[in-house]
C-alpha cells in the first residue's frame, strides 16, 4: 500500500480571516485533505499570535473566527486532525529541545528578524534590537516544532514562509545527526497557481499590512474595502493593462476562466475602474456567500467549535505524546 503523505499547515490567530488565507491556504488545504493518500494536520497557531501583539481579546476572538472559517469552508474534522497549537504541550517541549540545537547565527538570518532590524536601521535607531522580542527571534524554532512534532512531509505555505520550512529541515537533520532518525525533514509546498494574492495596496494581502479583504464582513464593509483598492489614474475609455492591476489579480483568484477572459476584454475596451470594482464586488460577494452563511451559524455556536477542537487535540496528542516520549529518551531525559 502507498504510504500516506502527511501534510501540515497552520494559520496565526492574530486577526480576521481574509481572502488571502482563504484562497492561499484554507481552500487548497481542504481540497488536499480529501485525497485518499493524504493525512492532514491543520491547526490554529495561537501562541504565534503573541509574537505579533499583546492584545489578548484579539488573539482569543481571532482563534474562534479562524476555526469557524475552516469549518464554514467545508473542513470535515473527522477526515483530518484539526487542533489548537496551545492544546498540545509537546510542541512547546520540543521547541526547547530544538532551540538547544539551533545556532543563533541561523536565526540571525531569519527574514522576520532581519526586517525588524532593517526597520530600526532606517529609522536611525541606535539600538538595532529595539522592540524586538525573543518571541520574534525564536519564531522559526517554534514553527519547526509545530511541523516536526507531527513528522509532516509537506507544508503548504505562502512564499514568505519558505525560509522557515528550510530552517525546520536543517534543524530536523541536526537533531537526527545527534540523537537518531526520529524527525522527518519537511518540504515546503508553495502554491504556484494562486501565488501571492495582492492586498488593497498591491503588497501581499496580510494582516500585518492592514490591506486585507475580510471575507466574512457584511456587504457594506466588503464593498467599502473593494472600493479602496489602489489603481492608476487612467480614465474610463482608455484601454487598461490587466497584468499589473490589483483588481484583476484578486478577481483571477476567485473567478472562472471565462469570466477572467471577459474582464480582460473589457479592460482592453476601456472599462472604468469603478465598474471593474463593481464586477469584483458582485463576484466576490457571490463567491463568499455560501461560506458566510455557514460561518455566521458556526460563530453562534462556540460550544460546537470548542468540542471540535478538543477532540482534534486528543487526536493530535495520540501522535505527539509517544513521539515526544521517544525524543525525550533519545536526548537523555528519562527515569532511572
Ligand atoms: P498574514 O500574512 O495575514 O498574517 P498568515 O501568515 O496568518 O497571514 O497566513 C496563513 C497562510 O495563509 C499562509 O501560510 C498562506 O498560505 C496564506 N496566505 C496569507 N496571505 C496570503 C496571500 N496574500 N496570498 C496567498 N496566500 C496567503
Ligand atoms: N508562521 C505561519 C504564518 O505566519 C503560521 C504557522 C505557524 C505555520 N506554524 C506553522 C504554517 C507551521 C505552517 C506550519 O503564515
Amino acid at each position: 500500500m502507498k504510504k500516506q503523505q502527511r501534510v501540515l499547515t497552520g494559520i496565526t490567530t492574530s486577526g480576521e480571516p481574509h481572502l488571502g488565507n482563504l484562497v492561499g491556504a484554507i481552500l487548497p488545504a481542504i481540497r488536499a485533505s480529501n485525497q485518499p493518500d493524504t493525512a492532514s494536520f491543520l491547526f490554529l497557531a495561537d501562541y504565534h499570535s503573541l509574537i505579533k501583539n499583546t492584545d489578548s481579546d484579539l488573539t482569543h476572538t481571532s482563534s474562534l473566527e479562524i476555526a469557524a472559517c475552516w469549518l464554514a469552508c467545508g473542513l470535515d474534522p473527522d477526515k483530518v486532525t484539526f487542533y489548537r497549537q496551545s492544546d498540545i504541550p509537546h510542541i512547546f517541549e520540543l521547541a526547547w529541545v530544538l532551540s538547544c540545537l539551533t545556532s543563533k547565527g541561523l536565526l540571525n538570518r531569519a527574514h522576520a528578524y532581519k526586517a525588524a532590524i532593517s526597520d530600526n536601521e532606517q529609522q536611525g535607531t541606535k539600538d538595532l534590537d529595539k522592540g524586538i522580542t525573543m518571541g520574534l527571534f525564536n519564531y522559526p524554532v517554534l514553527m519547526a516544532a509545530d511541523i516536526l512534532m507531527f513528522n509532516a512531509d509537506f507544508v503548504p505555505v505562502g512564499q514568505d514562509q519558505k525560509q522557515h520550512i528550510e530552517m525546520a529541515r536543517d534543524i530536523a537533520l541536526k537533531f537526527n545527526h545527534h540523537y537518531g532518525e526520529l524527525l522527518t525533514p519537511p518540504e515546503a509546498q508553495i502554491n504556484e497557481v494562486t501565488g501571492i494574492l495582492p492586498g488593497l495596496d498591491g503588497r501581499k494581502m496580510s494582516k500585518s499590512y492592514n490591506n486585507t479583504i475580510p471575507v466574512f464582513a457584511n456587504e457594506k464593509v466588503l464593498r467599502k474595502s473593494i472600493m479602496k483598492i489602489q489603481t492608476n489614474s487612467l480614465e474610463p475609455g482608455e484601454p487598461k493593462d490587466h497584468e499589473n492591476c490589483n483588481i484583476f489579480n484578486i478577481y483571477k483568484a476567485i473567478a472562472t476562466e471565462s469570466e477572467v477572459l471577459d474582464l480582460k476584454k473589457q479592460y482592453e475596451e476601456g472599462m472604468g475602474w469603478g465598474d471593474a470594482k463593481n464586477v469584483l464586488f458582485e463576484n466576490l460577494n457571490e463567491f463568499v456567500s455560501p461560506f458566510k452563511q455557514e460561518y455566521e451559524k458556526i460563530m453562534k455556536d462556540k460550544n460546537f467549535v470548542e468540542s471540535v477542537l478538543v477532540e482534534g487535540a486528543n487526536k493530535a496528542k495520540e501522535y505527539s505524546s509517544p513521539l515526544m516520549k521517544q525524543i525525550r529518551e533519545s536526548v537523555g531525559i528519562k527515569g532511572f
